[in-house]
């Protein structure tokens, strides 16, 4: 006899990362990740989401998604998501993901948020850092990258980069480009591949540890009188700008 969904999710919760929504679930199968359950208070909706968005899970999808009342669903998340879906997966192992960051030669940066404040914004980062195929994302500070809000926010992308939180003398090794107004030009610049590229907390910008171990502060252009930009369009940037000099000579 099969375990009920609902009891195997109360044996997993405590230990596994909470998918909310579809297309979380959906990233987080296509990028590999372990899910042992997954739930939705419509079935049928979610398995049409899927046969118009993500033919390519469908059919994992169909073997995975368990029907539950809508009540049952609710009491399962903070929020209940648009989608009415929800799973639960293994959180990837911490220390293949540090020697994943750690790696040289890397053949794309690796993100570093200095004491992130906002989970929405460390869930786009994520969302980026995957879109960009960025080695992984490092934070440092007490925001835990892992939080349910930052996985919603960066729509379950995390399976498809790295995502740790660590110490400032921690950082993986490379040289470290610190985005800063006062820096000097991105334009002017080739980030290589093996950057790291830090960035400030919404609120009191780069950290003096990060400032002390930056080999380069580096400004996004910007008009004067405009004291910065959101932390995450800043990211957003400078791997673009990253992506568009990858190749060149540094
Ligand atoms: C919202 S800003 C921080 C604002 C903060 N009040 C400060 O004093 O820096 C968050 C981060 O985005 C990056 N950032 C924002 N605007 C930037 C710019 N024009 N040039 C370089 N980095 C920028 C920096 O890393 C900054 O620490």
């Amino acid at each position: 006899m099969t375990d009920h969904p609902l009891r195997v999710w109360r044996g997993l919760a405590g230990d596994c990362v909470l998918l909310d929504g579809f297309h979380a679930l959906k990233h987080a199968l296509r990028f590999g990740a372990d899910v042992p359950v997954a739930v939705t208070a419509d079935r049928a909706a979610a398995l049409a989401l899927a046969g118009e968005l993500a033919e390519d899970v469908r059919e994992r999808l169909a073997g995975l998604l368990t029907e539950v009342t809508a009540a049952e669903y609710a009491a399962l998340v903070p929020r209940p998501h648009p989608t009415a879906v929800a799973a639960l997966a293994v959180r990837p192992d911490r220390a293949a993901a540090l020697r994943r960051l750690a790696r040289l030669p890397r053949t794309a940066p690796v993100v570093v948020l200095d004491e992130p404040r906002n989970l929405g914004n460390a869930g786009a980062v994520i969302r980026l850092a995957a879109g960009f195929g960025a080695t992984g994302v490092v934070t440092t500070g007490t925001l835990d990258p892992w939080h349910p809000t930052v996985v919603r926010g960066g729509a379950g992308l995390h399976f498809a980069t790295a995502v740790e939180r660590l110490a400032v003398p921690e950082l993986p090794p490379g040289p470290l480009f610190a985005l800063d107004p006062e820096g000097e030009d991105i334009r002017g610049l080739t980030l290589p591949d093996d950057a790291l590229l830090a960035f400030g907390s919404e609120r009191g910008g780069l950290s003096g540890a990060v400032r002390a171990r930056a080999d380069h502060l580096v400004a996004l252009p910007m008009r004067p009188q405009v004291s910065s930009y959101n932390l995450a369009t800043s990211v957003a940037m400078t791997l673009y700008h990253w992506s568009a000099g990858a190749g060149r000579p540094a």
